[in-house]
């Protein structure tokens, strides 16, 4: 029997609202409405899943969670769950062949493009400081008998999230682009490094867009139990001197980290690159590159 990933991997604690069985010409059916607290993700979501079942086969699974309701809404998410289950009783009676098969939604993410480093190189300059750093860090992570693969986050096709939410229903996000192969490389790497400039004292919208869309990653965390095991490593440049334009962007870096459980190391932070120019110039700066990325590069305790 194929199931989907939700159903091997679920990490909540459900409660049945409500089952009904439906005797048909092709077996029995029974339809049901679950309650899942996810309380422990978001104060107050919770989430209904409405399942048809042929026999003990899942055939059909509609969810929708409290959160996708936008405040004030006179969309509620238990009463969108209540119709939903009783067309579906209705539906299932009156022609119960289009349930004999199982029907599945989900995206399932690339087998391939794992790496041990996963570097998020956020310019969108191929040649720029940013991506020199990055292929430091490629390099490096040879050296230590790693694989590694960059992502050069401005050609991707990655777009912003919509604050649906119904990542925290299945486990995967609607939104059609790029992001599967990143959220298979951050979940399988050891060290996530992610070089970027500072762009309005922020990182460059195409890295600050991948990181919102890494919502997915923490509702797979949270829903599917598939835990990122990464140390992560900041390095970031910036035009003007000094400490103050890194403020927002090691807070920005930080909590998208602390949202996926990813450790972070002491950040790089080069400065004072509109008089500089080139990376390369600054004496120094590219041992302190390695030496911060080989530091995490150590071979993990498997014990
Ligand atoms: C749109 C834009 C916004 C920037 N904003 C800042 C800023 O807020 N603070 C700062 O120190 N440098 C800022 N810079 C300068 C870049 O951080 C700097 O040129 C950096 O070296 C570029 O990195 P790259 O070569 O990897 O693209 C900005 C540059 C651009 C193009």
């Amino acid at each position: 029997m194929k199931t989907n990933e939700l159903q091997e991997h679920t990490m909540v604690e459900s409660a049945t609202e409500k089952s009904q069985s439906i005797e048909t010409p092709e077996g029995t059916f029974t339809v049901r409405l679950v309650l899942d607290d996810l309380g422990h993700i978001y104060p107050g979501m919770i989430r209904y899943t409405v399942e048809v079942l042929h026999g003990s086969e899942t055939v059909y699974t509609y969810a929708i969670n409290s959160y996708e309701a936008p405040p004030g809404s006179l969309f509620d998410t238990q009463e969108v769950a209540e119709i939903v289950f009783s067309r579906l009783v209705h539906d299932v009676a009156s022609r119960p062949h289009a349930y004999t098969r199982p029907r599945h939604f989900t995206r399932p993410l690339p087998e391939s493009g794992t790496a041990d480093v996963v570097i998020l190189q956020g310019s969108p300059r191929r040649f720029g400081n940013s991506a020199k750093i990055a292929s430091w860090c490629e390099d490096e992570a040879t050296r230590a008998g790693l694989s590694s693969r960059i992502f050069y986050l401005q050609e991707m096709d990655i777009h912003p999230c919509i604050g649906c939410y119904t990542c925290y229903d299945y486990g995967y996000c609607p939104v059609e682009d790029d992001m599967p192969g990143i959220i298979r490389a951050l979940e399988a790497a050891s060290v996530i490094v992610v070089c970027t400039p500072v762009y309005t004292s922020t990182v460059p919208a195409p890295l600050k867009a991948m990181m919102d869309r890494c919502q997915w990653l923490h509702a797979r965390e949270k829903i599917l139990g598939k835990e990122v095991h990464a140390r992560g490593l900041l390095i970031a440049v910036a035009g003007r001197r000094g400490a103050e334009p890194f403020i927002c962007v090691t807070h920005v870096v930080d909590a998208f980290m602390e949202n996926l459980g990813i450790l972070p190391a002491e950040p790089v932070l080069i400065g004072d690159l509109d008089r500089t120019r080139d990376v390369e110039e600054i004496e120094g700066i590219e041992d302190d590159v390695r030496a911060a990325l080989s530091a995490l590069l150590a071979p993990r305790d498997e014990g």
